[in-house]
């Protein structure tokens, strides 16, 4: 074979080789071989040296082309592979923007405070100011001058959460702000809301918590009647749960009013027809009220003998529970996130 033939046979073999790698590592195996400074191409360019001079010119061209040829397909492999390589990264780490994203958690309001700030709205809007109290508050406010005595057999349905403190309490109810407004504001008339949380020393049911809150309202004045009373709450009746509600005033007994009454609103579900939440008999208790005892007016500094009042407190858990349909006061305070997003 001559020399010219060989050099043939030498580009073919490397072109098939170079063909052959796959990866840039073969790749690097092979130009190594070929167009490396000991590689097979440059030694027979070196070649020439050893040739009669009559070969030489022949040969020279001959390698050259080949030299050059060689190169040629060695830049082209190497640009396709470093552009496969390119795409199947692309393709690996491909995002599809058509799926539809995660949501984050967004907070939102808890049902007690939405449920809070709609009774306030309701009563702003009738003229009521709100009042905020204290939560640790004396056995002094938080039952006897509300006329519950020591001792008097009342108490006992407010079990009490007592402090290292002698006769200082957690309050069981919102009432003794009726005192503090009254001592406050005296002798000006008075139109308040009084919300807060209250505590008692409770065995947690479905209906009851150790805290919950209250809205105490009270309104003293020179003319105010046990109709006045009935007027407002119809109408804060009808604002909060539907134009149309009927109320019932059932008598009942609290040491802080005379008389008093607890009322009772027509079922929110049936309409009044009975079903399993309002226990069949079409109603459903919302609050308790009356006309502040005169004992309580004299307390805040009020004589009975020129001014009136009515009060009443509610249950917010209450009216929650009514208004998203919970049938169970502990998922209100239990903090499990899964509750919030479904009311
Ligand atoms: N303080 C009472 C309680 O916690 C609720 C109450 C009843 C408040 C009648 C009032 C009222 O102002 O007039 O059970």
């Amino acid at each position: 074979m001559n020399q010219l033939d060989q050099l043939s046979q030498l580009q073919t073999q490397a072109l098939d080789e170079l063909a052959a790698a796959q990866d840039e590592q073969a790749l690097e195996a092979w130009r190594i071989k070929w167009l490396g400074r000991k590689g097979l191409v440059p030694a027979a360019v070196k070649r020439i040296g050893s040739l009669p001079r009559e070969e030489r010119a022949a040969y020279g061209k001959a390698v050259n082309q080949l030299k050059q040829a060689v190169q040629a397909a060695f830049e082209a492999r190497k640009q396709a592979l470093s552009e496969a390589k390119l795409e199947a990264e692309l393709k690996a780490e491909a995002i599809d923007v058509t799926l539809p994203g995660r949501r984050p958690q967004v907070g939102r309001m808890h049902p007690i405070s939405r449920t809070l700030r709609q009774i306030y709205e309701v009563f702003a809007y009738m003229g009521f100011q709100i009042y905020t109290a204290r939560d640790v508050e004396t056995d002094e406010y938080n039952f006897q001058l509300l006329n519950f005595p020591k001792g008097h057999p009342a108490r006992e349905m407010q079990d009490t959460f007592h402090t290292t403190v002698p006769d200082v309490i957690l309050r069981t109810h919102t009432s003794p702000g009726q005192i503090r407004v009254m001592r406050e504001r005296h002798p000006e008339p008075i139109r308040v809301i009084l919300p807060g949380k209250c505590y008692r020393y409770e065995q947690v049911t479905a209906r009851a918590e150790m805290m919950f809150y209250q809205v105490e309202g009270l309104a003293v004045g020179r003319n105010i009647t046990f109709a006045d009373l009935k007027g407002t709450l119809h109408a804060f009746a009808e604002q909060v749960f539907g134009e149309g509600r009927k109320l019932r005033f059932r008598t009942s007994h609290f040491p802080f009013t005379e008389p008093s009454a607890e009322v009772d609103i027509d079922c929110i579900l049936c309409g009044g027809k009975g079903c399993r939440v309002c226990k069949y008999t079409g109603w459903l208790e919302i609050l308790g009220c009356g006309m502040v005892h005169p004992n309580v007016l004299r307390n805040g500094g009020y004589d009975p003998d020129e001014f009136t009042g009515y009060a009443f407190g509610m249950g917010p858990e209450r009216v929650a529970m009514l208004l998203y349909g919970i049938d169970d006061i502990r998922y209100f305070y239990a903090n499990d996130a899964r509750v919030l997003p479904q009311l």
